[in-house]
């Protein structure tokens, strides 16, 4: 099947001149005792992977693995030990095993690389287990070392309701796109969040040496101005590629709204930063009584427009929500991949729910024709009959894969 002439116009230009796709696909996935695969080896093509299979057959977990091939908590936000195999006899003595890892061999710009992940159990009674990263072999010094090779981006039933839900959400789901084109944006969140989660710890304790004080937000300032640029910058590219449409996914509108945001748009970062260190100085009291920072990036928001409704993405039905936020996924792939020569993983869960026939056969259309390594899931194998031929279709059954 061929891409409709409407879509085949956004289409980045390697992808219309024929040469070959920005590339990153993963060739091998190895996963040990990881949720509820004991052990599983899987090999595949650059292709799009289609997950199939029954309710609790393992297609979700499957993706939660591939996720974490990329910086962050992946895609269910779970605590490291929840990840662990749990066994019959775990349930009933209420203990778990104690590690998991990820495996996966794959297909970069930079050619071949190894990444294995996982957590290390506990060194002492009442320790936390560490998650561990490897490239190549190497112990990497963090997590968000896996940034410079692998961007995942994910769409789950949950973020059905990203419109809906508070604006927490929006600005995580914000974060892995942005983390996508910038891959220090994670620990620029990372050290912010730290040094504010510190400093409300004083405020809460009664603590008000100024020292540490200035200390923490100076910390917050930099951190957070650089968070907030790295976001502007993702969110005007975005808003320009987004504006344009996919085929019969809608036109849509994004930007930043926050205080922060706004003074990164109108004065020099370093006077963005000197403004956020004085609001912070100032409001130590305000934040102490009111029990959380009033100040900072951790304030802002996504807004998103659906421009064919002329309406926020909000107020539109479910399945045009959902429609939007493909537009945006789809439009964040190819900007990643134009800009950085290597398109984000994209994990689709469950996504062809909500999509009418028309939306879903333009979504595999799309994806086969960005060169991403897509995988996507679902109960219903008939529902992808569309990619036939043009994606590995394999059968997920009580954690194990097969092909169909
Ligand atoms: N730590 C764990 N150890 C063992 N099994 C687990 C663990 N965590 C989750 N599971 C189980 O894994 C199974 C598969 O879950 P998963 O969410 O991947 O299913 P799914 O194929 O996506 O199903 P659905 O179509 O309902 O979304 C579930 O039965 C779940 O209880
Ligand atoms: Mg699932």
């Amino acid at each position: 099947m061929t891409a409709s002439a409407t879509t085949a116009l956004a289409y980045p230009p390697d992808a219309v001149s024929g040469r070959a796709p920005a590339l990153l696909a993963v060739r091998q996935l190895r996963l040990t005792d990881f949720r509820n695969y004991r052990q599983l080896r899987l090999d595949c093509d650059t292709s799009p992977v289609v997950l199939v299979g029954d309710n609790g057959a393992g297609k979700t977990n499957l993706l939660e693995a591939l996720s974490f091939l990329a910086p962050g908590r992946g895609l269910r936000r779970a605590r490291l030990d929840e990840v662990c195999r749990r066994t019959r006899s775990d349930e009933t003595s209420s203990a778990q095993g104690s590690t998991w890892a990820v495996a996966a061999t794959l297909d970069t710009p930079d050619g071949r690389v190894a990444i294995g992940t996982g957590i290390e159990p506990a060194k002492s009674e009442g320790g936390l287990p560490r998650r561990v990263v490897r490239i190549d072999g190497r112990p990497a010094a963090s997590q968000t070392a896996l940034g410079r090779h692998v961007a995942a981006v994910w769409l789950t039933p949950q973020l059905d309701r990203l419109f809906l839900d508070g604006a927490s959400e929006r600005r995580r789901f914000l974060d892995r796109l942005v983390t996508a084109l910038h891959p220090e944006h994670a620990s620029d969140v990372a050290a912010y969040e730290n040094a504010m989660r510190q400093r409300a710890r004083l405020l809460g304790e009664g603590n008000r040496d100024p020292h540490w004080f200035t200390a923490l937000e100076d910390i917050m300032a930099r951190h957070g101005v650089a968070l907030a640029a790295a976001r502007a910058d993702t969110v005007q590219r975005l808003d320009a590629a987004a504006r344009l449409g996919i085929g019969p996914f809608p036109r849509a509108a994004l930007a930043m709204a926050g205080e922060t945001d706004r003074w990164i748009a109108s004065m020099a970062a370093l006077d963005a930063e000197d403004r956020l260190r004085a609001e912070l100085a100032a409001g130590r009291l305000r934040d102490a009584e009111a029990g959380t920072t009033c100040n900072g990036p951790h304030r802002s928001d996504l807004a998103v427009r659906h421009l064919d409704l002329d309406l926020p993405a909000a107020e539109g039905s479910t399945g045009q929500q959902k429609a939007v936020l493909v537009s945006i996924a789809l439009a964040h792939a190819r900007l990643v991949s134009m800009s950085r020569g290597r398109p984000p993983i994209l994990l689709l869960d469950e996504i062809a729910a909500h999509l009418d026939s028309e939306r879903r056969v333009a979504l595999f259309d799309e994806v086969v024709a960005l060169g991403v390594q897509s995988w996507m899931t679902g109960t219903d194998a008939e529902l992808f009959k569309p990619l036939a031929g043009r994606a590995q279709i394999l059968r997920v059954t009580d954690g194990s894969i097969a092909a169909t």
